[in-house]
């Protein structure tokens, strides 16, 4: 019993028309729908972005899936949590499964859904050692073509306290710990198989959105959708680069809020069944990340909460 997917999240954005270009230059579709602005992956029918005009700035929720079948024996199990509290759903939301509260105010949605499948179709082919796919003809990179993501992957979430966060999302939520970096990020993923990470906790003086990760083709297409942002005159905060946790290829770009989004490509994915041997990147003599240039150092900043004086 668990989250076995992420659906969606939902923002409030100070100015909808800036968030609405910036989401269009990342690639994505974006739908009006009464009051909000929904953000979708081409070729996927399913709701990635919520937005929302209003002040301040805030992560309104997030949705995750559950079978249909656990919805309400997990409904059974919140109820029986004093820091867990059942709330409405947003009126401009579709008001889908249950709403609740956790113990730091977080608004978050479970709904009985499954993934909606995504576009798997690639241009992309490589020559390796050992292994031509592409004889007679140039890299279909040339195009320099448009990069529209795929999914929605994962999100990384601030939180007042991380170890708290993980052991909610272990029990009830049914999630497990796949890797950490010391007591203040701590990765999650699906037993029922899923990425590496479906969801990550930073600690911070606040809850928040630290940054949404939306998968693209390859690893051409994380460098060339990341440099193709930076073009139009956004900021990169990181990459391109590998990951050691998750060992993924990345790229962050932030928003007009100071939200970041990244590109990410070849992230390790854990099949149903497996228990997947956590580590804690901070006790390795290595770095965290491979290859690539230094993080921006307001990279883990929260902005979306001032700071406590
Ligand atoms: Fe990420």
């Amino acid at each position: 019993m668990g989250i076995r997917n992420i659906q969606h999240l939902a923002l409030t954005v100070p100015d909808i028309n800036s968030a609405r270009d910036f989401f269009t230059d990342f690639g994505l579709e974006t739908i009006e729908r009464g009051d909000a602005v929904v953000c979708r992956c081409v070729g996927r029918d399913q709701d990635q972005l919520v937005l929302i005009e209003g002040h301040p700035r805030r992560l309104g929720y997030v949705s995750f899936g559950v079978g249909e079948a656990e919805l309400q024996e997990m409904k059974k199990a919140l109820a029986g949590r004093d820091d867990v509290s059942f709330a409405d759903a947003p009126a401009w939301s579709d008001g889908e499964g249950i709403w609740f509260t956790d113990f730091e105010g977080m608004l978050t949605n479970l709904r009985a859904a499954d993934e909606a499948p995504w576009r798997t179709e690639s241009a992309a082919t490589f020559n390796r050692p050992g292994k031509r796919e592409r004889v007679g003809r140039r890299s279909e990179f040339l195009s320099r073509a448009a990069v529209n993501p795929r999914r929605l992957g994962h999100v990384v979430l601030f939180t007042t306290d991380a170890a708290r966060k993980m052991d909610f999302y272990t029990d009830p939520l049914g999630m497990r710990l796949s890797d950490k970096v010391a007591n203040f990020l701590n990765f999650m993923y699906c037993p029922t198989g899923s990425d590496h990470h479906v969801v990550a906790f930073a600690e911070s003086w606040s809850w928040g959105l630290q940054h949404a990760a939306f998968e693209v083709d390859s690893t051409d297409e994380v460098g060339i959708a990341g440099d193709q942002m930076k073009g139009k005159g956004y900021v990169a905060a990181w990459g391109p680069g590998r990951h050691g946790p998750g060992s993924n290829v990345f790229y962050y770009i932030r928003d007009p809020f100071n939200w970041l989004f990244e590109y990410f490509a070849d992230l390790d994915y854990i099949p149903e069944g497996m228990e997947w041997e956590a580590i804690d990147w901070a006790e390795r003599d290595d770095s965290p990340h491979l290859w690539g240039p230094t993080e921006s150092s307001d990279f883990p900043t929260n902005f979306e909460t001032p700071k406590p004086r």
